[in-house]
């Protein structure tokens, strides 16, 4: 063990390392860094809030012993539409099912109805682009289930500090030594900046599919971790691939909630109002076809027909079947008074995930020293240009092994030095008179960003969102430095900063691929590229204003 975690002075704390988010990813290298080290672990709001949670589908890995890894290699590769990083998708392939053996020992009870593998006591899913059933799964509330024992793990353990309520504000940076030494954090509770200092930091906040109006995503989906390593300095990549999910639920009522693609692995099937199935008219995967096209044909059939939705059918099945796979959503559709088990879901698409981010390398390492990232934060390469149904709880798990054996090694080399971290400096900062300013803000970015960079788009709309983006971000930063912080602003300022990037990446693509499509370059490019974004050393307009501490 190399420090405590102790308080220096009022608002400021050190530790070995923190943990920025409390979802799979974060919780997993947690719990391995502890058995070592001191680890702090932040969660913006309540621990147990976050995209984890609402992961419905499952975790794909080899666990049949008629699946093989390069089956797995295979279709990830596929549905990446050419971009993937072999490696990445290898190593993935390769540790996933060991790391679930891990969760199984926490305490996860994984669905052992109707096991369907040989000399496998779990029940196996297929999802859309698996060429195997190999999505392991607990009923519909995966996430939930895996969160919920990660938590408990976590909140047994005598080495890690579970903060709450703590939202990242921007990286404490050593210049000199272009190196991480932490975070300035918002104390929800007390209203207080700290100044958190650690050895090393890791990037574990999610994706930012809240940047769109309609998303599957719990409102945290807000791409802090991509927007504070941006402002560090570091690259990103690849963010023009936000990941449509086909199948939300639409009521006009209720906000849009994930209907997993396991209902169509077990047989759903989506139709037109008459009842038409329209799936096999756009790929011979029919309606199990990788998410992009299934998602594009949906939106294409809306737009065609001039409808608000489409409908996932599963009533054949039986009743018991289906409550029995589904409890979720069966309930969820209930409430809105559908039965699933009598009637169709109507359903559309809706932002569901983030496939570019922090470049990494196969370490879960940034281009800054002492600054990891993880789990959908992070652009490692393994879902190149649209990501594979049920592989992000996967990638999450084996890039937290993979970035803790990073840590643990990079601790022995690590050199004595003293840092200390300058207090937050609030002089000049008034509370703010009103607050429609962020609220409207929140609406706009998101209203801009779903009807021009959406599933299918433009170079005129690409043009138009920018305008918009800047001029949104222009008016956040002049707000940001002249007033009281709150996680709303915060939260503004990233995901409007990540939206901008997103569009950037999109204007570079000059091509359509995966989940990129554009109307005024419909091909795909012989050669596949990464989108690679690099902070220039004239900071881009929002990054102009002052930079922390102030
Ligand atoms: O459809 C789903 O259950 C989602 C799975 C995923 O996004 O991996």
């Amino acid at each position: 063990m190399t420090s405590t975690t102790t308080l220096l002075h009022p608002y400021t704390k050190t530790t070995d390392v923190l943990v920025i988010g409390s979802g799979i990813a974060g919780l997993s290298i947690a719990l391995k860094l502890a058995q070592n080290h001191r680890v702090l672990v932040l969660a913006k709001s309540a621990v147990h809030e976050g995209s984890t949670s609402y992961a419905q589908g499952g975790i794909a890995a080899v666990l049949d012993p008629f699946d093989s890894i390069d089956a797995h290699i295979r279709d990830t590769e596929v549905a990446g539409a050419g971009l993937c990083d072999e490696k990445a998708v290898a190593v993935v392939a390769t540790h996933a099912a060991e790391e679930i053996l891990q969760l199984v020992q926490f305490g996860v009870n994984f669905t052992t109805e109707g096991a369907n593998a040989q000399n496998f006591p779990y029940h196996l899913t297929k999802e859309g682009g698996h060429s195997h059933r190999r999505v392991i799964h607990v009923a519909d509330h995966t996430g939930l289930s895996v969160a919920q024992a990660l938590i408990n793990q976590v909140q047994q353990h005598p080495n890690i500090e579970l903060l709450p309520e703590h939202m990242s504000i921007d990286l404490i940076l050593n210049r000199k030594r272009n190196r991480c030494m932490g975070a300035y954090v918002l104390n929800k509770t007390e209203n207080q900046v700290y100044a958190l200092t650690a050895s090393f930091t890791v990037l574990a906040t999610g994706g930012a599919s809240k940047a769109y109006l309609y998303t599957s995503n719990p409102d945290t989906s807000t791409g802090d971790g991509i927007a504070m390593a941006w402002r560090a300095g570091c690259r990103v990549a690849n963010l023009e691939f936000n990941q449509f999910h086909p199948t939300c639920l639409y009521h006009p009522k209720d906000r849009s909630f994930l209907i997993t693609e396991a209902v169509r692995g077990e047989g759903g099937i989506l139709r037109l109002p008459n009842g038409t199935p329209f799936m096999r008219d756009y790929d011979p995967r029919a309606d199990l076809a990788p998410r992009d096209i299934v998602a594009r044909a949906i939106d294409q059939e809306m737009k065609k027909h001039g409808i608000d939705c489409v409908y996932l059918d599963i009533s054949h099945k039986p009743a018991k079947f289906i409550k029995q796979h589904f409890p979720t959503i069966y309930e969820r559709c209930k409430k809105v008074g559908i039965d699933m088990t009598k009637e169709c879901i109507p359903v559309v698409p809706a932002a569901h995930y983030t496939c570019g981010g922090v470049i990494t390398n196969l370490e879960g390492k940034t281009d800054l020293e002492g600054l990891y990232a993880i789990g959908e934060t992070a652009c490692t390469g393994l879902h190149g240009a649209n990501r594979l149904a049920s592989n992000s709880l996967a990638e999450g798990l084996v890039f937290a092994k993979l970035a803790h054996q990073s840590i643990e090694k990079s601790f022995s080399a690590l050199a004595e030095h003293t840092f200390e971290a300058k207090p937050w400096d609030t002089s000049g900062i008034t509370d703010p008179k009103e607050k429609i300013m962020v609220s409207h803000d929140w609406d706009e970015v998101r209203r801009v960003m779903w009807d021009y960079v959406g599933i299918v788009r433009t170079n005129r709309r690409l043009k138009r969102a920018l305008k918009r983006i800047r001029t949104l971000q222009n008016e956040i930063n002049e707000y940001y430095h002249q007033h009281t912080l709150s996680s709303d602003l915060l939260e503004l300022r990233n995901l409007t900063m990540v939206a901008e990037l997103m569009v950037l990446c999109a204007q570079k693509r000059k091509e359509s691929r995966g989940l990129h499509y554009n109307l005024d370059y419909p091909q795909t490019a012989k050669q596949a590229r990464s989108t690679i974004l690099k902070p220039s050393k004239k900071p881009p307009i929002s990054r102009k204003v002052k930079t922390h501490p102030r």
